[in-house]
């Protein structure tokens, strides 16, 4: 069993992933400040799993700080969410994406070298492939990004390329996360957006739950089958399975590797209402808007190098995480501030 440290680890995807790695028996500490996210999110985790993690509050910039974590706990390996990812403000605030993405990854890996902890497990996106000329995505696909949250995890990519170049000791997997939804299964963790959603299925599960009118459907003259455009979208329980499998695989593989983490499969913005509609039963008022400045088509994954490195494939389908991520605003409408 090893000693992780997660930062960002009360965020969306982080507590669902410290779930499963409390699950497996790892032992987790938690570094995040809570800048997006919530402390109940980590008692939560805590009381699924049945287990404790420790807490540490701060910043991953704080040099001070992770050199005394890293001291202080004998860390095997660092899996590193802690950053911020709205595209828009990324493209009104680039300097503060910069900042947090970039340099606090510097630092979190100049504190790593310094204690000679060199297992990274990276949060990248599928945005760093901009629009793909080809689908599925590959690995191998040209990175090209559009905006400055996607040029911050190209740039961490490329820190971690050129790192691992320099001293074959270190292992860098960075996961290049499709689009996750849903929630654990229990409905007590799950995403709490802080202000309007700016993604699809957060503001799905907001209409269902009457805290919004209706769901703008972003064009419907996209060049795909119904004219909605396409993503993968991935259970986040699949994909905190995801970062098990990568923790276990750098452990016994050094250098850097970006690995795709998506189902493979495309599904229409219309697909995806629909499927939520009768994984529910309830219908989401919808009407058709103008295009989303800085939006593609569509973009899927191949997800054969994960399944051929890491032993990983999606199980859950479009409708599970409906299901489930339904159950999460259902019970807890104001996120987890209403603290139940
Ligand atoms: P989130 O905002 O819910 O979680 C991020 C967590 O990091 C939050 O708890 C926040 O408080 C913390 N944090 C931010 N800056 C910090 C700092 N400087 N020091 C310490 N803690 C800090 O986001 P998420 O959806 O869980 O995403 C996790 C990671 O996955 C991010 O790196 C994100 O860019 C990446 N990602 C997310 C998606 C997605 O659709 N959610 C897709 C691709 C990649
Ligand atoms: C967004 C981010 C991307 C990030 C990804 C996963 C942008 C431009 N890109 O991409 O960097 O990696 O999330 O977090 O923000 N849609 C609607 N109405 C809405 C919201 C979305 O029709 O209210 C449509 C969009 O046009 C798109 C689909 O739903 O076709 C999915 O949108 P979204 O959830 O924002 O994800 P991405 O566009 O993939």
């Amino acid at each position: 069993m090893a000693r992780l440290l997660v930062t960002g680890g009360a965020g969306y995807i982080g507590a669902h992933t410290m779930v499963e790695l409390l699950a497996a028996g790892h032992n987790v500490i938690c570094l995040d400040n809570f800048s997006n996210s919530v402390p109940e999110a980590v008692a939560r985790v805590q009381q699924i799993a049945g287990r404790a993690v420790t807490l540490a509050i701060g910043d991953v910039r704080d040099d001070a700080l992770l050199r005394r974590l890293l001291a202080e706990h004998p860390i095997d390996a660092v899996i590193h969410f802690a950053a911020l990812k709205a595209v828009g403000e990324s493209v009104a605030r680039p300097l503060d994406y910069y900042d947090n993405n970039v340099y606090g990854t510097l630092v979190l890996l100049r504190a790593m070298a310094a204690a000679g902890v060199k297992r990274i497990v990276f949060s990248s996106s599928a945005t760093v492939y901009g629009a793909p000329e080809q689908l599925p995505l590959t690995e191998g696909a040209p990175v090209r990004t559009t905006n400055p949250y996607g040029a911050s995890k190209a740039m961490v990519e490329q820190m971690l390329r050129d790192l691992c170049a320099a001293d074959p000791e270190w292992s860098a997997v960075s996961l290049r996360y499709f689009n996750p939804i849903g929630a654990h299964a229990s409905g007590r963790i799950g995403e709490d957006p802080r202000d309007t959603p700016n993604n699809l299925f957060p503001y799905v599960t907001q209409v269902a739950v009457g805290k919004r009118e209706r769901l703008s459907i972003w064009g419907n003259d996209w060049p795909t089958p119904d004219g909605t455009g396409v993503r993968d979208y991935l259970h986040v329980v699949d994909l905190a399975a995801g970062h098990l499998r990568a923790v276990d695989y750098s452990a016994a593989h050094q250098g850097f590797m970006p690995i795709n983490l998506g189902t493979g499969r495309g599904t229409s913005v219309l697909e995806l209402v629909r499927a939520f509609e009768s994984a529910t039963g309830i219908a989401i008022p919808h009407s058709f808007a103008p295009r989303r400045p800085g939006d593609i088509a569509a973009c899927w994954a191949d997800p054969s190098l994960a399944a051929r490195l890491l032993g990983w494939r999606a199980e859950r389908s479009v409708e599970q995480a409906c299901a489930d991520g339904w159950r999460w605003q259902q019970h807890n409408p104001e996120g987890y501030r209403a603290g139940k």
